[in-house]
């Protein structure tokens, strides 16, 4: 059964097909909570002083209500932005499949029902945490083609075309070979039993949600430029809510897959095919580029705030480093100021003003560049950050500091499985449908990711931010990434949390922030995925509060603190996971679709 909360953000239309379609294949089974007590009570961490504090209160006029449900399972759960992926990897675990099972059949049922950003032709990071206690991340970002240069987008005039829409604005995919590796590693089932779920949906249709139909509506003019107009805009029509939805062509891509493994792709038939696209749509991804193409195993980053330890996202990714900088600030502070207040708001955002700094200017790929990671994730180093911060006044960023921006549309998973084992994974095609390339010989879309690379370094990019030189485009390099998958253990070592978002740099701010809300405020995981959320990425230098999140009175305070206050209608989007007494919560993001499922 979908998870009610999510229920109840489709239309009536779309709930009979999720009903109907829960009708045609045997529903895990979930249940809403409140879970009737179990009959051991395992213990779950909470701070102390979270248990003392006043109950956290939303603002009059903030658009979700507190003590809303959590999907509850007493095994293991999955939350993801499809319903369908999400039931993917809970039908796996149920067929005796554990966490990176579980996750690797969600990630491709993603690229089959969720193709804005779930995918074949992108990239990401996977960590995995198992509750035997290895622990190792997959980084398959993508890399720059071989015949990608510094300048390769910047034209005569100074400005730069082409690294956010069509066939050069794509970087080697590196999806199929990290969750190949992934489960390779550490599934207990096979190959093809994982992904079946995946093959199944693509070569026999899916019923289409709201989810899928309002995605194709808001990028229809950016699909109907390439080859996907006639898959996804039939007859010039978005697919329509409850038609049947078939992807041949994807089918036969993920079965050559399941068969042959990574290699097909890479060197076999696909990578005949994709090069052959890329040749004659004028992109410059070559066969040469695929062979060469390999996803990192890489040991995770790992950090503690108070009496929990993160493992989280290293570089390519300033995910992890960026987080940990921030929460390291803020552990300086023996007393935290309550949830929403001025105080509050005012350190969060001047910890992430600090933290942002250093990533937009230090990080990038570690094969390319010497990342100070241990450094910026050092305790001494953020308490220097948090003795500089003034409590009365907002403090400038400075105006020669450089930054990067990512694109807005990724997708995040968290899965948890009846050991205990956790599995994080962020994956993108960079913005919502990528480059809006879909290559119709193997049926998927490809990615736009080499935006996330300084495309002019030292010069505003088309958001008006300034990008830096460590992150220039190099052969073989992988841009600089913001997304943070994370799993939270407790003093014991038991998984406790699974979050990670979409949103480019908002990925940071938001999942540390449902873990802080849960850990610092002792939220429930569902007001802690509701409560307003905030960002600060430096540049520009402003505090981005969520619309009507917060009350006038602490607007004002904030601005005659000297803050410059902006106002998003939503910050991110995030999928996670908590334990809770005799099982679990899952919480799909309320700011938009998706589900939590378990067993
Ligand atoms: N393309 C979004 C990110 O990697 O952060």
């Amino acid at each position: 059964m979908v998870a009610f909360a999510s229920l109840r953000r489709l239309s009536l239309p779309v709930v009979a097909i999720l009903a109907i379609s829960a009708c045609r294949t045997p529903p895990p089974a979930t249940t809403p909570v409140p879970a009737a007590p179990p009959a051991v009570v395992p213990a779950v961490s909470v701070r102390e002083d979270s248990v003392r504090r006043p109950a956290v209160v939303f603002a009059d006029g903030w658009r979700f209500a507190k003590n809303e449900p959590a999907t509850f399972a007493e095994h293991g759960m999955v939350s993801s932005n499809a319903p369908l992926a999400s039931s993917a990897g809970a039908d796996i675990m149920k067929m005796g499949g554990n966490a990176v099972d579980a996750a690797v059949a969600t990630g491709f049922a993603l690229a089959v029902v969720w193709p804005e950003a779930g995918n074949i032709g992108g990239g990401g990071y996977m960590v995995i945490q198992m509750a035997d206690g290895r622990r190792e991340v997959v980084d398959y970002r993508e890399v720059a083609p071989l015949a990608g240069s510094r300048d390769m987008y910047l034209k005569p005039d100074g400005t730069t075309d082409g690294s956010i829409i069509g066939w050069r604005s794509s970087g080697v995919p590196g999806a199929v070979a990290g969750l190949v590796a992934a489960q390779a590693k550490y599934g207990k089932l096979t190959r093809a039993q994982v992904m079946a779920p995946a093959i199944r949906m693509a070569r026999d249709g899916f019923l289409v949600d709201s989810g899928l139909f309002t995605s194709v509506t808001r990028s229809r003019a950016l699909i109907a430029r390439f080859a996907g107009k006639e898959v996804f805009l039939p007859r010039d029509s978005v697919l329509a809510i409850g038609s049947t939805f078939r992807q041949p062509a994807l089918a036969r891509t993920l079965d050559a897959i399941a068969r042959d493994g990574a290699d097909v792709y890479y060197r076999g038939w696909i990578a005949d095919s994709i090069a052959a696209e890329e040749k004659r749509g004028g992109g410059i991804i070559t066969k040469a580029d695929l062979a060469k193409y390999t996803a990192r195993w890489r040991e995770p980053l790992v950090w503690t705030y108070r009496d929990y330890t993160l493992v989280g996202m290293p570089p390519s990714s300033s995910g992890g480093v960026t987080m940990a900088e921030t929460m390291n600030i803020l552990e300086h502070e023996a007393h935290m100021p309550s949830f929403g207040s001025v105080a509050y708001l005012h350190l969060l955002g001047s910890a992430y003003q600090r933290a942002f700094i250093d990533r937009n200017s230090k990080l990038a790929d570690p094969d390319f560049y010497p990342v100070p990671t241990a450094q910026l994730a050092s305790k001494t180093y953020a308490r220097g950050l948090f003795n500089a911060i003034d409590r009365t006044h907002a403090t400038p960023t400075p105006a020669v500091t450089q930054q990067m921006v990512e694109g807005l549309h990724t997708t995040h998973y968290s899965v948890v499985d009846g050991d205990g084992s956790a599995v994080a994974t962020t994956t993108t095609l960079n913005n919502s449908w990528g480059s809006g390339v879909y290559l119709a010989s193997v049926g998927f879309m490809m990615n736009d990711q080499m935006d996330d690379f300084a495309v002019q370094p030292g010069k505003p990019n088309m958001f008006g931010l300034v990008q830096g030189e460590a992150n220039k485009i190099e052969p073989g390099k992988r841009m600089l990434s913001a997304m943070s998958p994370t799993v939270v253990l407790d003093a014991q070592g038991r998984v406790q949390m699974v979050a990670g978002a979409a949103g480019g740099p908002r990925i940071i701010s938001a999942t540390s922030q449902v873990i802080l809300n849960v850990i610092e405020f002792g939220m429930p995981l569902a007001d802690a995925m509701r409560a307003p959320r905030m960002h600060n990425q430096a540049l520009p230098d402003e505090l981005r509060l969520e619309t009507n999140g917060y009350p006038a009175t602490t607007i004002d305070s904030l601005r005659a603190m000297g803050h410059s206050v902006a106002f998003l209608g939503g910050i991110a989007n995030v999928n996670a996971i908590r334990r809770v007494p005799g099982g679990w919560h899952g919480v799909s993001e309320p700011r938009a679709f998706g589900a939590a499922i378990g067993y």
